[in-house]
């Protein structure tokens, strides 16, 4: 196994939320299931969306983590390796979490990735939410502080510049064969086309009944009544989010509510400058 210093730079830094050493040393299998998104692009939705196909549907879980973890994230209480060995011991098709780029992304030719993209400027003020929601312990553990105003958090939000780099990272690959790439508002509009493309993408079948399970256990309104088993990491009792967070609008366009008409220019104008124009017009970015 690489040690620390062994690390390719690939992987990317060490952080509460990435550990390098996890992605460097994980064993991929090729049918692994990646979930890969910018935060707050409908992350836990897809994990939901993915457990509840590949169970048939099953809400006997008490956390989502506990089947669908998240790759990258260092565990309270337990080594790298014992991470490691855990997921070793998962049988497949094995479903992970992550918010890595294209290069950070162990096994990105060879492991089956289901990308959810979402607007940026939903994106943005659902991280805000997420932000204020989160409880005082996890937003420490989180490395975050609660922002001075909604202007200081838009300027550390844009430098952060997660969702441009999760975006322009993954675009070159939307056509990779393990890839598929499914758009936030799409989802909104028409769950069950998306999970028909998931099936046909994974070359899974529902059997009778499960598929009215699948679409019941992820539509908005039960993954908002059972928020508990989303706001909770693994062997965790505490809620990361005070009540009626995280599981919180579910809406496209709710940026409006909150951003500024600059606000906005200054998020249309970065992507503009970072990406190609027809990713832009696949994620339908429009000024108004
Ligand atoms: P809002 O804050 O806009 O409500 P992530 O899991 O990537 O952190 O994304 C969280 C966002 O997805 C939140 O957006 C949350 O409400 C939304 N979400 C979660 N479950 C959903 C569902 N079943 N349908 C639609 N949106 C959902």
């Amino acid at each position: 196994m690489a040690e620390n210093s062994a690390l390719d730079i690939r992987w990317g830094a060490f952080s509460s939320m990435h550990d390098p050493y996890l992605l460097a040393n994980i064993e991929t299998r090729p049918t692994d299931i990646l979930i890969t998104t910018a935060p707050k692009a409908g992350t836990t939705w897809m994990q939901q969306i993915l457990y509840q196909i590949i169970s048939g549907g099953d809400d006997t879980f008490s956390s989502i983590y506990d089947v669908v973890p998240w790759l990258e994230r260092p565990q309270k209480n337990k080594t790298r390796d014992e991470v490691l060995r855990e997921y070793a011991a998962i049988k497949n098709p094995r479903i992970f979490k992550t918010h890595c780029t294209y290069t950070q992304t162990p096994g990105h030719s060879d492991v089956r990735i289901i990308l959810s993209s979402r607007d940026p400027r939903d994106c943005c003020v659902s991280f805000y939410h997420h932000v204020m929601d989160m409880t005082d312990e996890a937003r420490a553990h989180a490395g975050l502080s609660v922002p001075a105003s909604f202007a200081d958090y838009f300027r550390r939000w844009m430098g952060f510049g997660a969702w441009f780099r999760n975006i322009k990272s993954w675009w070159p690959h939307r056509n990779d064969s393990n890839v598929l790439w499914l758009r936030y508002q799409d989802m909104k509009q028409d769950l069950e086309n998306s999970v028909d493309q998931i099936l046909v993408f994974l070359d899974h079948q529902l059997l009778e009944g499960q598929r009215e399970r699948v679409l019941e256990y992820s539509s908005f309104s039960w993954m908002k009544n059972n928020a508990e088993r989303f706001t909770r990491f693994s062997n965790s009792a505490e809620s990361n989010f005070m009540p009626g967070g995280f599981i919180r609008k579910g809406q496209v366009g709710d940026y409006q509510n909150l951003l500024s008409p600059a606000q906005e220019e200054q998020i249309l104008k970065m992507a503009e400058a970072e990406l190609e124009p027809q990713c832009l017009d696949f994620l339908e970015l429009k000024r108004a």
